[in-house]
């Protein structure tokens, strides 16, 4: 097996961090690397946050969900959809005043400009993981930087047109980590050939068939099965109600008017 597709099967998360910080010489390898990620019409819509200060580090790890190992990241990255700069851009350079004469619609940043942004931000996220495992370095996204809206705007200083869509913990593994994957679904699930296959009842019952398994009789959300754990647990969770109160706060300036 080649190196890269080596240290693609082998990532996983990791939230727990050897204390070492990260090398300047591993930081610029990362940063040079997320920026060589594809993006869309090479505009780069994106900007990434260092968060250095060890007292913002605290206030989010307590502002995404309470996950207390963020605060003990060596490097945490907030990865922001941005059309702010490309707004700036096009105003410095009369772009309104242009449309009109030209008759061309003059409209602000839409839901199709956040979505775009928000595709490269993730993939220069995505590349920022990959060089990070190579290096000995893993990482953990946290999507809870999409909940307190608000928050995070003052928090990080965030424009109108900048939202944050995901962040990175990372840091070297610690000494004799025992590494260990998590299952994903079968091929057949995930992959499909020409055009989508809604699956029927059989195939979610066997795609859903090791969780299913692990369902405990006994457990808090006094559940019947995993599909009602899993839910209880994550999409009908407080953090899920917030995530979406906050995108939907959000979404407001993005309306392409
Ligand atoms: C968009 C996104 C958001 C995530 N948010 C969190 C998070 O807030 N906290 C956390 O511990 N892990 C988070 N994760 C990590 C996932 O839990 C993890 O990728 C998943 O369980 C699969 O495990 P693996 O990455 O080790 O294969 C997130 C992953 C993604 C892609």
């Amino acid at each position: 097996m080649n190196k890269v597709v080596e240290t693609l099967k082998n990532r996983k998360s990791l939230r727990k961090y050897d204390e070492r910080p990260i090398s300047q010489e591993h930081l610029d390898i990362i940063l040079d690397c997320l920026m060589r990620a594809p993006t869309a019409g090479n505009m780069m819509l994106y900007s990434v946050i260092m968060i250095e200060d060890e007292h913002k580090r605290e206030i989010l790890s307590q502002t995404c969900d309470n996950q207390p190992f963020i605060a003990r990241a060596p490097l945490v990255l907030i990865f922001t959809a941005d059309y702010q700069k490309w707004y700036d851009y096009y105003n410095a350079g009369n772009v309104e005043e242009y449309c009109s004469e030209e008759n061309i619609p003059f409209t602000r940043p839409s839901e199709a400009s956040l979505m775009l942004a928000t595709c490269d931000a993730l993939i220069a996220a995505q590349n920022a993981v990959i060089a990070g495992e190579s290096l000995g370095i893993g990482s953990c996204y946290i999507g809870d930087i999409m909940e307190k809206y608000e928050e995070h705007k003052e928090l990080l200083n965030l424009p109108e047109y900048v939202f944050p869509v995901a962040m990175l913990c990372m840091g070297y593994y610690p000494d004799n980590y025992n590494k260990k994957l998590r299952p994903r679904f079968k091929k057949d699930y995930v992959v499909f050939k020409d055009t989508y296959r809604r699956l029927n009842e059989d195939e979610i019952k066997d795609m859903f068939k090791s969780l299913d398994e692990s369902y405990r009789a006994e457990n808090i959300y006094n559940a019947k099965n995993y599909a009602q754990i899993h839910y209880a647990r994550k999409t009908g969770a407080p953090f899920s109600r917030e995530m979406a109160r906050s995108v939907r706060e959000a979404l407001k300036v993005w309306d392409g008017k």
